[in-house]
């Protein structure tokens, strides 16, 4: 057999039954992706006669003799394709996992096509962009500033350094590299949603040919840690061990096989007999806390910081300001409800998963799709008894996490097998393990009852909430406090109350996951706030005026917090509503037929710009002999665009432009540390140690050229990639020179612990056309305004709002797992899942408030999380202006909806 790729004739054969996209792969193709292997995403893109395919659907047989185009051979051998250009000049990527795929589709369509993208695009996923700026490539718009003078660059809409390497394909991510000697991993996981495993055979399973190892908890180490990743462990409960003897959750990982192919690490999965005690299960979170209900982790104890194991709780939360009943007896209005929040999942399109060795000096080599690189190398030191400098763990580009990353998943497994064997291995989570096995949004069931004077002033607001941490409690705590916390913190109101209950079930954990818990407890309080509005016949934007926190107001929550540190480094809530309010009104809603109801909602968010006790970061910056100057962060890039404001931060602070700024970041063997790309600090701790870095450097620069010109370095600046005092200058260049021969290299370090905080905002405005005869819901206008301080990357920061739109308007539109009554997600696929594509996502306009932060680097916020946090809510409202119905559990898909509807306004 030959194929011919790219214009070149290979001779290779591929196996029985091997798809296009895997033989691909196997051929050096790296830009073939993985997303689900099942015809869904799109990420496996190729061009075969011409023609865009899912390669992961194809049998690679019958790809011979026809011409197979990759992303790789998409442009010529130094220049790029007009369709890659295209995507570069208008950024139309993020974490860039979906970009080969996406590419190669969009360079494929015809005039027609062009004109219809709705259909023509249907068949790749962007999980991260929200889809503008990919329009804005095929209808070749340049969203990127080039050029920009030295020092300048702060501010700027640069583009990202990987993009030359995502829109060719050469970008590496976690799977894109070979390794000699492998082994693959395949994990067998339980049918049980609660279960004691009581014998394991292996004896069949281990008699299939290639098999090296089959690890259970008899070879799993007994500590018991959080797959959650907080710089402080006491964060989360310890209720978790890399394999363990009781499986609590369908899906859960009983027994990992090594084996010299993924066919014969399943086979031998399917030849393991297992036998199980089966143990009562707890399915519904509201029977958590009820007597009798079975017990989760009956073991665990207040000493692994778990509430109450016997009442399945995890944690619980209580406070009250003033005298929250009083006030509700005597409010002009009062609301009450009850909101659910369903389950749903990251999505990232590149699933979880790394490769493991030792290298020759016995260092435990972690490679994988993680947010939390450091931490996760003090976990793995801290499970397996190893020395802290004998475990290095880094990751490439990571494609997307939202939070999702922000855990261990698969590392401590790898680390086992890698020990145990003694051989490279390497764990890729399929699509359907991802959803069953890693980690969702909390669900939450969120009461309120909110009262208001005759004014419109808010007189009480009291929340009860129950979590649904799952069989496992990582990040559980941390989620609740974060969601009652902002979401009443932004309203001054006399009288608080806060109740939250997070309780483990047999479900699939819950975790951290964008917006962290917020979004839950916004879509209630926002409800509320319309709600009693409505009643009073004020507006929704004065309403929310006349009890929005102002500069130096409190920002309380019950219980009283013990930290201190969120202070107003700048402050433009006021300013995110007008600007929606008057981009709202702008136009009246459009004509429509009788059988739709158009409706206006908005909702506001507040969020503190970083996690609560500590967030730390180091960078340094060196000069390097050419000039130019050497980054390092230990932060990872997924998306988030933390790459690209880093080097604007350090090329303003040393007067160059950011293509003379190396980056390294994201990998323990380079030093420093950082607690991890989560809770968009990336920006705002990083981003602070980085211009610390920079500072310091500067100083440097200016204090050796002081020295060699015998002169005051007060009298020195930088200027333009010279060191200027008077009329003398010295380049970099120079100064990197002397710098070698006196022996002592130029460099800068910062730090940033993530101390004080500030506060970012976000409103969110929806005009929307329900049909009451159907239950749809159009999108009919999107607008977000955010408050983002000084906005380092203005098309960046635009693609993280209109991305965080998009991600959180699949959840409140389609996006739901179904768990049956035995705790089976029964909705594992993308295909069942309904991820929002092109034709599903509107356009948001996105404002920016003019501040600046007094705590941020060069005044900016970070903006990458909260931008999902008011969609929700905003929409909910939309829908209750339109219908006068309160829907109160999203999605807000036409089968919610059309009962109320059908009650209402008849068929
Ligand atoms: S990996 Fe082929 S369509 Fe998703
Ligand atoms: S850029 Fe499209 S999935 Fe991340």
């Amino acid at each position: 057999m030959s194929f011919e790729i790219n214009g070149t004739t290979f001779p290779q054969a591929p196996r029985a039954g091997q798809c296009l996209r895997t033989f691909l792969r196997e051929l050096g193709h790296f830009g073939v992706k993985k997303g689900c292997d099942a015809g869904d995403c799109g990420a496996c893109t190729v061009l075969l006669d011409g023609e865009p395919v899912h390669s992961c659907l194809i049998p690679a047989f019958r790809a011979e003799g026809r011409p197979i185009t990759t992303i790789e051979g998409l442009g010529g051998e130094h220049a790029a394709h007009q369709m890659q250009q295209a995507f570069l000049d208008a950024q139309g990527f993020q974490c860039g996992f979906c970009t080969a795929g996406m590419i190669l589709t969009c360079a494929s369509l015809n005039q027609a096509q062009r004109t219809d993208l709705d259909a023509a695009l249907k068949g790749n996923i962007c999980r991260c962009t929200g889809y503008r700026s990919i329009e804005d490539a095929i209808h070749g718009k340049i969203n990127v500033e080039e050029s920009v003078e030295a020092g300048g660059a702060f501010g700027r809409s640069l583009p990202a350094p990987a993009g030359p390497d995502v829109v060719r394909g050469q970008a590496r991510y976690t799977f894109d590299t070979k390794a000699d000697n492998l082994l693959h991993i395949k994990l067998l996981r339980s049918p049980h949603a609660h279960a004691r495993i009581v014998a394991i055979d292996r004896s069949a399973a281990m008699a299939v040919a290639g098999v090296h190892a089959i690890l259970t908890h008899e070879d799993a180490p007994s500590v018991l840690f959080s797959t959650a990743r907080h710089e402080k462990d006491w964060m989360d409960p310890e209720d978790t061990r890399v394999l363990d003897d009781v499986v609590r959750f369908i899906g859960q990982k009983v027994a990992a096989v090594v084996a010299e192919s993924e066919a014969a690490a399943e086979e031998a999965c399917r030849r393991l007999e297992v036998e199980y005690e089966i143990l009562p299960a707890l399915i519904d979170p509201e029977q958590a806390m009820m007597p009798g209900a079975p017990r989760v982790h009956p073991d665990r104890t207040t000493a692994n910081r778990v509430a109450d194991a016997q009442r399945n709780l995890v944690a619980e939360i209580h406070g009250e300001f003033g005298d929250v009943a009083s006030a509700l007896a005597a409010s002009a209005v009062t609301y009450e409800g009850t909101f659910h929040s369903q389950r749903v999942q990251h999505a990232a399109l590149e699933t979880h998963g790394g490769l493991a060795w030792l290298d020759a000096t016995g260092v435990l080599n972690v490679r994988a799709s993680t947010q939390v690189p450091f931490l996760t190398r003090r976990a793995l030191s801290g499970i397996f008894g190893l020395p802290i400098d004998k475990v290095r763990v880094f990751c490439e580009r990571v494609g997307g996490g939202f939070g999702g990353k922000q855990e261990m998943f698969v590392e401590d497994i790898l680390a086992l097998a890698a020990l145990k064997t003694g051989r490279p291995v390497k764990l890729e989570l399929t699509r359907e393990e991802q959803f069953i096995a890693t980690s969702t949004r909390h669900p939450m069931r969120v009461h309120i009852r909110a009262g208001a004077d005759a004014e419109g002033k808010l007189t009480a607001l009291q929340l009860d909430v129950l979590s649904n941490t799952g069989a496992y409690g990582n990040h559980g705590p941390s989620v609740m406090f974060h969601a009652v916390s902002e979401s009443i913190a932004v309203y001054n109101c006399p009288n608080k109350r806060v109740d939250g209950f997070v309780v483990y079930t047999n479900t699939v954990p819950a975790g951290a996951f964008r917006g962290y818990g917020l979004p839950q407890a916004v879509i209630a309080v926002e409800a509320a706030i319309d709600e009693l509005a409505r009643q009073l016949g004020i507006s929704p934007y004065d309403m929310r005026r006349r009890n929005i926190i102002r500069e130096g107001d409190p920002m309380l929550s019950p219980p009283e917090s013990e930290y201190h540190d969120v202070l107003y480094g700048s402050y433009g809530l006021d300013q995110c509503i007008d600007l929606v309010e008057h981009a709202m009104q702008a136009d009246q809603p459009a004509e429509l037929s009788p059988e739709w109801l158009t409706g206006d909602g908005i909702a506001l968010t507040m969020i503190d710009t970083v996690p609560p006790a500590g967030h730390i970061a180091d960078a340094m910056v060196t000069l390097n002999d050419d000039g130019g100057f050497e980054l390092t962060v230990g932060t990872a890039e997924f998306g988030n665009g933390t790459s690209t404001v880093h080097r604007q931060i350090a090329a303003t602070v040393l007067a160059t432009t950011v293509d003379r700024i190396r980056l390294r970041q994201s990998d323990t063997a380079h030093g420093g540390h950082d607690t991890g790309a989560y809770g968009s600090t990336g920006l705002f701790v990083a981003g602070k140690a980085t211009q610390a870095a920079a500072t310091q450097l500067a100083t440097e620069l200016k204090a050796a050229a002081a020295g060699a010109w015998l002169c005051d370095a007060a009298t020195c600046t930088l200027e333009d990639e010279f060191v200027v005092s008077g009329v003398r200058r010295m380049s970099f260049v120079e100064l990197a020179r002397l710098a070698r021969e006196g022996g002592r290299p130029l460099a800068g370090h910062g730090n940033s612990e993530g101390s004080p905080r500030s506060v970012g905002f976000n409103v969110q405005g929806f005009r929307v056309a329900v049909n009451k005869g159907t239950g749809e819901v159009r999108i009919l206008r999107s607008v977000q305004a955010a408050d983002a301080g000084v906005v380092a990357n203005p098309m960046q920061c635009r693609g993280q709002v209109e991305g965080g739109v998009a991600q959180a308007l699949g959840a409140a539109l389609y996006e739901e797992m179904v768990i049956d009554a035995q705790g089976r997600v029964t909705n594992p696929k993308f295909r069942d899942y309904h991820l929002p594509s092109f034709a599903d996502v509107p356009r948001t306009e996105v404002f920016f408030a003019e501040t600046s932060d007094t705590i941020g680097p060069l005044g900016a916020k970070s903006m990458s999380e909260s931008p999902y946090n008011p969609v929700a809510a905003a929409l909910g409202n939309a829908i209750a202006d339109a219908t006068g119905i309160r829907f109160t559990a999203p999605p807000f898909k036409p089968d919610r909806l059309f009962p109320a509807l059908h009650d209402k306004f008849g068929s």
